[in-house]
Order: C-alpha cells, then structure tokens, then sequence
C-alpha cells in the first residue's frame, strides 16, 4: 500500500509554526524593535493587556525570522493549560517530542534542544508564569544556541529577560502629520470591515467617523475587529454613536476617559450584548472546552432545554460571523475556536450562571464516549483519521481528565476514560502523559474493579512502551491477580499478553513465549484484535526468530499481516512489517527484508512513530550489511546513537536487539575500517529522524558519498 507521505512534526527542522490566517497590518518599529532585541538577548518577553496583538506580533515576527534559526521556529499555546505542571509536557508536545523513557522530562527536553540553532514561542505565560520561568531558565542554561521568546501580560521576572511592551496600534491623532487613512488603526478597521462587507471602502465620507470610533477604541486591536464586526448591521456613524453613548454611561460622572482595559472589556461586553441571548448563552458555556472542538462536541455538551441540540449549528454560525468564533479547517474537518480573551469572558459568565460545574461534566461525558468510539474504530481502516483526530483532542481530554480526577466521585470515570484511551497513550506520542495519569487514577481507586483491571493492563502496556519492564511486569501481574478476583477473564487474556511483553524485553524468551502463547490461545472471540491478539502475534513471531524458529516466525506473521489487510489496520501491520524484515534476514533473503523494512517505516511516518521508526532503522542497518552497504548502514548508526538519545533507552534496553545492534557496529566497522566507519558514522548523527527515515527509503544502491 502506498500512502501520501506527511512528515512529523517533531521529525523536521523547520518547526511548527501556524498560518497567519487573516492580514497583519503595521508595527514597523515594534517588528524592527522585537528583532534587535532577540539578535542580542536570549530571552525576550513580549507584555501588553489582553487583546492588544501580542500573540498576533510575535507570530508575524516568527514567520519574518524563521529563515534565521536553521533548526527551526517552534511555537507552544499554553492559553487554556491550567496545569503548571504539565508546562515542560506541553512544549515537549509542542516540539513533537514523543519521550519513550521514563527519564526527567525536563532532561530530555533540554537534550532535545541541545546544541540546536532554534527560536522557541511559548505563547500566554501569565497564568503560569513561574512554572515557566523555572524552564525557560533551565532549558537556556542547557542549550547554548537556543532562543526564547515568551508572550505574558507580565514578564517572567528573570534577570536576563529583555522585556518588551506592545502598546496598542497607532490612532489617528497621535501624530499630527499623519494621513489618516494609512494610520494603522483604521487601515486594520477597514480591513476587517471589508470582510464584512465587500464593498466597504475608506473615502472622504467615512474617514472622520473611523478615525474617531479607532480613536475610542485606544488602538486596541481585538476591540477595533469586535467594531467592525457591526457593519453587517449599522454604518459606521451608528456604530459610533452607540459606542460613544455606552462608553461614556461605563465612565460615569467623572468623565474621564476608561483605562484601556476597561475599553477592551467595554467592548467585549458591547459585542456580548450584541449577540441574541442563546448565542450569549452558547459563547458562556464553549468556554469549557480547551483549544478548537468539533460542532459535534459543542452540540452535545452544550444543548439542553434551553438551548436544543438542532439550533447550535446556527448559533455557531452567528457567533463565527460576529468574530467571536474562529473557524480552522484541517484535513480532519472544521473546528471551532473561542479567541482567548473572549474565552475568559465567557467563562466568567458561565460562573456567574452558575453552569460551570454543570457543563465540566457534559464536557467529560461527551470525551467518555468519544474515548469509546476511538477505540472500538481504532483498529479499523479509519485509523489515520482517529490518530489525527485524539491528537487535535489532546488538550480537551486533558481538561475532561482534570475534571473527573478532581473529586473522588468521578474518578471511576477517569479510570474508564484513560483505559479507552490506550492506543492515544501508546500509539499517539503520549505515552508519559499516560502514564502519569493512569498512576494518579488508579491511586485514587484502589479497590478491584474491572474498570481497575483495564487501566492495570493499560499501565503496563505503556511502560513497556517506555523500556520499564519491570514497572509493566508489576502493573500486568496486579492485574492478573485483581481480575481473578473479580472474575474478568479477558483481563486475565491481556494481562498474560503484557506480561509476555515485558517478558521480552527482559529477554526472558521461554516464559515470553508461554505467555504470549496463552493471551492468543484464550483469545477466542477476537474480541481483543488490538491491543490483544495481533501484537501478540508479531511479539510471537519476535521470539520464535530469537530461537531460531524462523519458519514458524514468517507463518504467524503472514496471517497477522493478512488480518491487518482484511481490517484496514496499519499500526499493528507496521510493526508486523517489521519483525518480517527481521525474519526475512535472518533467512538470507535481505531485498525481501528491505521491503518489508521499507514497507514499515512508510506506515510509521505517518504515526509519528518513534520508537517504531528506531526499531525499523536498526533493521535497515542490520540489512545494509547484508547488502554489502556498509557506509549507509554506518551513517544510520550514527543516526540511531543520536536519536536514541531523545527517544529512551537505546533499542528499548531488549538484550535481543542490543545484542543484533552491538553485532551490526562490528561488521560494519570490520567491513569498512575503523576511520572511515568513525567518519560516515559522524555524518549519520548530524540526521534527524526524518531524514534518516528518508536514508532508508531512499536509492541505496547509489555509491555512498561522504
Ligand atoms: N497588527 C495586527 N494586524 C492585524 N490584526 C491584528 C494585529 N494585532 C492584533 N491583531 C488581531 O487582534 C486580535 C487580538 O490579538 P492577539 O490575540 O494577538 O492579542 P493578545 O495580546 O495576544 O491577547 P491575549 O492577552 O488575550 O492573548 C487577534 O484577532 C489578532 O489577529
Ligand atoms: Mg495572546
């Protein structure tokens, strides 16, 4: 099968900059500013209010720079995070860091920095700000050639911080010699304006009434595009008049004019009256979700009596059209997303409604059945939608698991929620996230259940996945011992099957084989095709190769492949892929594992599979050396070394693929010579993932260069 190849994001050196969806206007000399600031200090904290253009400039400064930092211009939103502690897990996430190990997060984020010649965003630090300012500090400390530059009300408050006010835009009156209609206010009112309204043009007529309603507005760009939002409905004049009457009933007797952020609240509150009460009602309770959601979501977490579920598709509408909304289309579908600042509004007035508690637990229910659907479609053949759907997920599952760990009544539903979500902490790229909240919730619930029993399988599943044998052997055997107790055979099944994978990584090849043996001898239903039967199969076939039984090998994995293909399942086939490529050469057939090694990677990519990817281009190595070419399998060497380094324990600490990994450097050093291997080995750690993956899948027979 051949799939349309898209690069990972924590695999490329550009970084992961978003589009700048709507057109920027002026700020010269903060631009100018913002730039001489960051060629001489390593840490730059952009202030200002609320809604002023912060986040907005930093972004149109990034894409100005990018070409300046060749390890790329990386960007993390921690808008809606409410954790300090998941600060570090969020940029990690941010920088596409899939950490396998058990290791300090902190410790592999910097090494992941490490020398790299990168600019690193980190976007709303205010609620946070000592959580980040601890790690900014330790990360600059770390890596030499990084840069940061934070976005925050207030500034991180440390010595070395170069910090930058954004004052609001220039308006009309600032400076006298100025032409009005290049002023930037007004230039951003009739951009926005002519969204509205195509035909809305600047003349002679209009200017007087823009510049002052800019003007009222202090410059303050969110302020000025909540204005021209009303053009659907009233002119420019209108708008005025109303503004003026509201801002100076807001004022009171004293008749001074507001604070800026009192204006900035003063129009928000006036596009909050604009909207029909539902639509206020809505804007109120979307506030509970983190970051963009589906209108699916919104419907069911938000309708009830007062506002039905077949009204929030046009409630949606309206509030898009009145920029409450955002709109982002992705190749998943559309998604929504409250602008921060209105965000908070909203959910103060959700507060104020007495609601938030009330839509907290829609809100967790909603992600409860999602959570379900994913995985009983995870091993289907829409299994590249549900992977890019849970990771556009992420931050509201994480919001749903705070919720539901925050009280003991609903920790059950924590419980069942991480447990759907398996194949998110494994096979997403979460897989210490996982972890970290599988531990607290099964703390939190400590008496046998079924429920208990899935999320002790789950635990140790994930860390295997990290290279804990040991911690996934504990967490399969409390398993096994606690769904005997409560009578929950297929439990038992995978608590077997998890118990052989740690056995594995051990290198503990007889009792793996007679515990894989029994979780696919006891799977009769086939209920369990993933994470039961299948993986236990290709970990089967893993050992039998171990012992020599190589026939036997290549039989199970036909039929897993086989299953793979009848299921459309790609994620078990890649790692299927993978042990036939070993199977393949421990035969003497290398063109064939070569295909089959190539055929596994293809698929990997588009998982953002790490640890997969590692495990596949130890292979390819191995196969290079059969192939008689030494000199790419030195350079992957050299690759693994590096990468393995951010990625966990080297070849997942398994005695049987070290073992192949140390014979493989011997033969490619004894074939090529000490110095020359020394040298292409060398070249090999300056690759990153990608583009060692792209080594593999590339010519081959081509003469090794370098
Ligand atoms: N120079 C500009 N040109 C065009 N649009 C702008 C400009 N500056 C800000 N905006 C728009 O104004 C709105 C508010 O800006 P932004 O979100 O950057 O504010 P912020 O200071 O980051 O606010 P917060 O403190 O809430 O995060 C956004 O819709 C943004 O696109
Ligand atoms: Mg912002």
């Amino acid at each position: 099968m051949r799939l349309r190849m898209a690069t990972p994001t924590g695999w490329r050196r550009e970084g992961n900059l978003p589009a700048e969806l709507t057109s920027f206007v002026g700020r010269t000399r903060l631009l100018a500013n913002l730039k001489r600031h960051l060629a001489e200090s390593r840490l730059v904290t952009v202030t200002g209010i609320g809604g002023v253009g912060k986040s907005r400039t930093v972004l149109r400064l990034a894409h100005q720079v990018r070409t300046q930092y060749p390890d790329g211009v990386w960007f993390a939103d921690l808008a809606r995070l409410q954790d300090a502690g998941m600060v570090k897990h969020t940029i990690a996430s941010a920088l596409g860091i899939a950490d396998q190990s058990s290791r300090a997060e902190s410790e592999s984020l910097s090494e992941w920095v490490g020398d790299r010649d990168m600019l690193l965003i980190i976007d709303t630090c205010e609620h946070l700000v000592q959580g980040c300012a601890e790690l900014v500090h330790e990360l600059l400390e770390a890596a030499p050639n990084l840069k940061v530059l934070a976005t925050s009300r207030q500034s991180l408050h440390l010595p070395y911080e170069q910090v930058v006010p954004v004052p609001p835009l220039v308006v009309p009156g600032d400076d006298p010699t100025e032409n009005l209609f290049t002023n930037e206010s007004v230039q951003l009112f009739a951009l926005r304006a002519g969204a509205v309204v195509p035909d809305f043009q600047l003349d002679e007529d209009n200017i007087g009434a823009v510049a002052e309603l800019c003007r009222r507005l202090d410059g303050i760009p969110l302020a000025i595009e909540l204005a021209a939002v009303r053009l659907r409905a009233l002119s420019v004049e209108q708008i005025l008049g109303l503004l003026a009457d509201r801002f100076s009933l807001l004022a009171g007797a004293s008749r001074t004019a507001l604070p800026r952020h009192a204006t900035l609240r003063a129009a928000i509150g006036w596009s909050h009256e604009l909207c029909e009460p539902a639509e206020r009602l809505l804007w109120a309770r979307l506030s509970v979700f983190a970051g963009d959601f589906e209108l699916d979501a919104a419907r069911f977490v938000c309708s009830d009596g007062r506002l039905p579920s077949e009204d929030i598709t046009d409630l949606v509408t309206g509030l898009v059209e009145k920029s409450i909304l955002m709109i982002r289309s992705h190749h998943s579908g559309v998604r929504y997303k409250l602008i921060d600042t209105l965000a908070e509004y909203g959910e103060e007035w959700l507060d104020k409604l007495g609601q938030a508690q009330q839509m907290r637990q829609r809100h967790l229910e909603y992600y409860l059945s999602l959570a379900q659907r994913s995985e009983d479609a995870w091993s289907g053949p829409r299994q590249i939608y549900w992977f890019v759907r849970m990771r556009q997920e992420h931050d509201n599952v994480r919001v749903a698991l705070e919720h539901a760990l925050s009280s003991s009544m609903r920790s059950g539903s924590a419980l069942t929620l991480l447990a759907s979500l398996w194949f998110m902490w494994v096979c997403c790229g979460f897989v210490r996230e996982g972890r970290l909240y599988l531990e607290r919730a099964l703390e939190a619930n400590p008496s046998p259940s079924k429920e208990r029993c899935k999320a002790l399988w789950v635990l140790s599943y994930v860390r295997s996945a990290q290279g804990d044998s040991e911690g996934a052997l504990a967490a399969a055997e409390q398993c096994s011992t606690e769904a005997v107790r409560v009578g929950d055979s297929r439990a038992v099944i995978l608590a077997s099957k998890m118990q052989g994978t740690a056995a594995l990584l051990q290198g503990d090849l007889q009792k793996a084989s007679a515990l894989l043996g029994v979780a696919i001898e006891f799977n009769t239903d086939n209920k369990e095709l993933n994470p039961g039967l299948l993986p236990a199969i290709v970990e089967l076939s893993l050992v039998l190769s171990a012992q020599g039984e190589l026939f036997e090998a290549e039989s199970l994995l036909q039929d897993c492949l086989q299953v793979c293909r009848e299921r459309g399942e790609l994620w078990v086939s890649s790692y299927a892929q993978w042990a036939m490529s070993r199977t393949r050469l421990d035969t003497g057939r290398p063109a064939e594992a070569l295909h089959n090694a190539r055929e596994g990677l293809r698929i990997k990519r588009h998982f953002h599979d790490t640890l997969g990817t590692l495990l596949v281009l130890e292979t390819t190595a191995r196969i290079l050396i059969a192939l008689k070419q030494a000199p790419t399998a030195a350079k992957l060497l050299g690759a693994l070394q590096q990468n393995w380094r951010t990625a966990g324990l080297p070849q997942m600490g398994a005695p049987f693929l070290t073992d192949d990994h140390d014979a493989c450097v011997e033969d490619c050093k004894s074939m090529m010579g000490e110095l020359a291997y020394k040298n292409a080995f060398e070249n090999g750690a300056r690759l990153d993932l990608d583009e060692a993956s792209t080594l593999a899948l590339g010519d081959l027979d081509a003469p090794a260069e370098d």
